[in-house]
């Protein structure tokens, strides 16, 4: 069979990498892949990124399945016009999508269906916005409603700053109204505490299937110092999921959640990501969800992934009535994954192009480099985006890991390559 993934990330690098591993496929096809994906012989990129002409394309090459890896081509509907042409493709519809594109739905979701969530108010008046923070105080978080590529959350540590935010989110003309699709909305919400996981699960519409666990890093530098990014690195599995916390996030986030889609007549396909908030005492409270994979997580979860990734996302695609994930199980590899995301100089206000990458070692058992923003320019690989490689290692702990991984990010030269050298520091033990 042959099979496209849409995307051109390390998160779909990852997935290709996955999938090209199957006896059962011929070969992946990416829409529009990237440097490292077009230097792989089990990988084939198409430099198209118009879904219509895609979606011909596939009908044309008789794709058996799809797979798509961003948000922004789930939340305009690209499965819902898949499907409509008969072609099998796992994700969610426009309408599902909106647990992401559309932070208020999701509160507002998230509140009908009592799934514990931060408490929140959603203002599309600004005067009304600043009143309300008048009575919350700081630390407060705003939220612009619409997709915003990792920039419309401000965790706001005095009340300026949040004030600041309402007027950057919903001033005419300012990014706020074009994510919005219409007009702009903020969602003012609590400032939670504890430590942050990712929860991410495979359903059918009906069954679900839980990933792996795995931990983000999302501020640019040591630490969880400097601004917030898509992601520095991750790893998996994330210890603070303990069976216990596994247990309550499956019972009073996935499930509800999926059991309030179908019953609210929009049943959910696809990947869903709980951004979960977990505090001291276990407790677990859902800060997002993204109705994909997340971006580095997948890298460590693939590489640690035993089962065949296209039977279950066959069987996660048949239709209604068939058995779906229910006789699905998942096989992990026992080692901790871990990836380092190597970011582009200037990243992540103003990522440059154009550098030359020099030292990507060759995959092992252990260790593979999965490319996000290069390309291939006249045979040279360079920088063409702000998160250029995930460096991701497999070991026995996860300062193995950590060590086989930083090893091999000091091989690798760009420059003004950027890189967090403490990722995974919340797993590794005294
Ligand atoms: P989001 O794009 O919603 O994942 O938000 C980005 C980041 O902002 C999250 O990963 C958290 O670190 C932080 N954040 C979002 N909502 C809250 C909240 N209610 N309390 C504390 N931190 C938050
Ligand atoms: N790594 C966070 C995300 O994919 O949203």
């Amino acid at each position: 069979m042959n099979v496209l993934v849409i995307g051109g990330g390390g998160r779909e690098h990852a997935l290709a990498w996955k999938l090209a591993q199957s006896p059962k496929v011929q070969m992946v096809y990416l829409a529009p892949g990237n440097g490292g994906t077009a230097l792989d012989d089990r990988l084939k990129n198409l430099p198209m990124t118009d879904m219509v002409a895609l979606r011909d394309w596939a009908l044309e090459h008789k794709i058996g399945l799809t797979v798509v890896g961003p948000e922004g081509p789930l939340a305009a509907g690209v499965v819902d016009d898949f499907r409509a042409h008969g072609l099998r493709v796992f994700g969610p519809t426009k309408a599902a999508a909106q647990l992401e594109s559309s932070k208020a739905f999701s509160k507002s979701f998230m509140q009908r269906h009592g799934i514990p969530t931060a408490h929140f108010a959603v203002f599309s008046d600004a005067a009304a916005a600043h009143a309300h923070l008048e009575t919350t105080g700081a630390p407060i978080v705003v939220k612009a409603d619409g997709l915003a590529a990792g920039k419309g959350v401000v965790v706001a540590s005095t009340l300026d700053e949040a004030h600041a935010a309402v007027d950057f989110m919903l001033a005419d003309g300012a990014f706020g109204n074009a994510l919005a699709g219409g007009e702009a909305r903020v969602v003012i919400e609590e400032f939670l505490q504890g430590e942050e996981a990712s929860f991410i699960v495979m359903c059918d519409g009906k069954n679900v299937l839980p990933l792996a666990t795995s931990q983000d890093h999302k501020r640019l530098q040591d630490g969880d110092a400097g601004p917030n990014t898509g992601g520095m690195g991750a790893y998996s599995p994330a210890p603070i999921v303990t069976p216990d916390v596994h247990a309550r996030a499956m019972r009073e986030v996935i499930l509800p959640t999926i059991r309030g889609m179908e019953k609210d007549g929009i049943p959910f396909t696809g990947f869903l990501y709980a951004g979960l908030m977990i505090d001291a005492h276990g407790k677990v409270k859902t800060l997002e969800f993204n109705c994909r994979m997340g971006d580095p997580e997948t890298q460590p979860i693939m590489a640690r992934l035993k089962t065949d990734l296209l039977e279950v996302l066959w069987a996660a695609t048949e239709p209604a009535g068939a058995t779906g994930l229910a006789d699905m199980e998942l096989q992990w590899d026992r080692r901790t994954a871990l990836g380092v995301v190597l970011a582009a100089h200037g990243y992540p206000q103003t990522p440059r192009a154009g550098d030359a990458i020099e030292g990507i070692p060759k995959e092992a058992e252990d260790l593979v480099v999965f490319h996000a923003g290069t390309r291939l320019r006249d045979g040279v690989l360079e920088t063409s985006g702000g998160r250029v490689l995930c460096v991701t290692a497999l070991a026995d702990s996860v300062r193995l890991a950590q060590a086989r991984a930083y090893e091999t990010v000091h091989q690798i030269q760009f420059d003004g390559m950027q890189f967090r050298s403490d990722i995974g520091f919340r797993a590794v033990k005294a």
